[in-house]
């Protein structure tokens, strides 16, 4: 008797344990990032804004999980709460940057909302027979808050932030970054990047890319792979680097943060610490469209933490930044030509972005959970 063995082909999630990267079309492709939206942000805790923004009753601030509209704000009785900041009217963004009220009203036809997002009055109704008030209140969505970061989450029946979190607050603490008591002290680099953003994601996830394109942070961090340590956890990953001796540092990185640390947590955004004073700067990368990524950096310092050092550190990070928004530019042009199907990762260097990616792979393909042979063909 004989046979023909028909071997099948590796699927995507085999391929990507391999070490082959997702689909080059997957980073510029509209409907991916619809489901991206729908299978991802729809459903993720991701970070919204420094907590002193809604610390006082009636403070506000606004902010996007994925491509919804949020609000958060302090209500009266003091508790922290976020709405969904789309009025129940006809869809006007309620309301506009942050500040303080007595209430939320929508700048197009004044319907006001109380601070707890019920709908308090909407001007004519009570010419209307079947309006009901009680139908109308704002949409809530979960908050939660990290020292003096805040969260939101789309979905009211998601996990608590704490179960993504896991032991990142007990690893950041034990390697001096305690961000209880740290304090806002502003938000820089607002800008537009054009490239996907999980482009954009995955080039924070690896540094094999510092001592070609990143020369002065190279001379302040040891970049070795020997020295410089990666981690992964269930649903962030940590990368850790010492900072060099030497009289050539481009600053003096005297401070309480010995190492830098760079955490990012899924699905958005990072925790980035270098050497010098207690700090950490909160890095978002939010898709704009397929093809472009919002991204901005939110400070938080030591209470009395020199203005000159602040400068110092923000304005290496900024540098450090524009060589970044270079690279991930050109592998979004690169990616979206269609020259190849796929990369390939050294995961050695970059078993990060190979974390990130399962994350990515196992959101979007609902069935793969408990699956790990599906024979489904790479298009989704
Ligand atoms: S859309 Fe808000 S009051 Fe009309
Ligand atoms: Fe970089």
């Amino acid at each position: 008797m004989s046979f023909v063995a028909v071997a099948t082909p590796p699927t995507l999630r085999s391929r990507l344990l391999d070490g082959a990267t997702l689909p080059a079309w997957w980073y510029s492709d509209p409907e991916v990032l619809r489901l991206e939206h729908e299978r991802i942000f729809n459903r993720s805790w991701q970070y919204a804004g420094p907590a002193e923004q809604a610390s006082a009753p009636g403070s506000f601030f606004t902010c996007r999980a994925g491509a919804t509209p949020i609000v958060v704000v302090r209500d009266r009785s003091g508790e922290l709460r976020a709405f969904v900041n789309v009025c129940r009217h006809r869809g006007h963004e309620v309301a506009q940057g942050c500040g303080q009220r007595e209430t939320l009203q929508c700048p197009y036809h004044a319907w006001t909302y109380d601070l707890d997002g019920s709908l308090r009055a909407a001007p004519r109704s009570e010419r209307e027979a079947t309006f009901d008030r009680a139908d109308l209140g704002l949409r809530p969505v979960l908050v939660d808050t990290w020292g003096p970061l805040v969260f939101v989450n789309p979905d009211g029946d998601a996990p608590p932030l704490g179960d993504v979190l896991r032991d990142l607050p007990r690893e950041t603490a034990e390697r001096g970054l305690e961000l209880v008591g740290l304090v806002y002290r502003g938000r820089s680099r607002e800008q537009i990047i054009d490239a996907n953003w999980k482009i954009v994601v995955e080039n924070f996830l690896e540094c094999y890319h510092c001592p070609v394109a990143h020369k002065s942070f190279s001379r302040l961090i040891d970049v070795d792979p020997d020295a410089y340590t990666l981690s992964t956890a269930r649903w962030t990953s940590s990368q850790y680097g010492p900072p060099q001796a030497g009289d050539d540092l481009p600053y003096d990185p005297a401070g309480d943060m010995r190492t830098s640390q760079f955490h990012f947590i899924w699905p958005n955004w990072t925790l980035n610490v270098l050497p010098g004073a207690a700090h950490v700067r909160v890095i978002v990368f939010q898709p704009l469209d397929a093809d472009r990524t919002a991204s901005f950096v939110d400070g938080f310092w030591a209470p009395e933490t020199p203005d000159e050092t602040i400068e110092k550190i923000t304005s290496f990070g900024a540098e450090v930044g524009a060589e970044d928004r270079e690279l991930v530019e050109s592998v979004h042009r690169g990616l979206r030509s269609g020259a190849i199907d796929h990369g390939r990762l050294l995961l050695g260097s970059e078993k990060l972005i190979q974390h990130f990616q399962l994350l990515v792979y196992d959101a979007l393909d609902e069935d793969s959970s408990p699956r790990t042979d599906d024979p489904r063909p790479t298009r989704i």
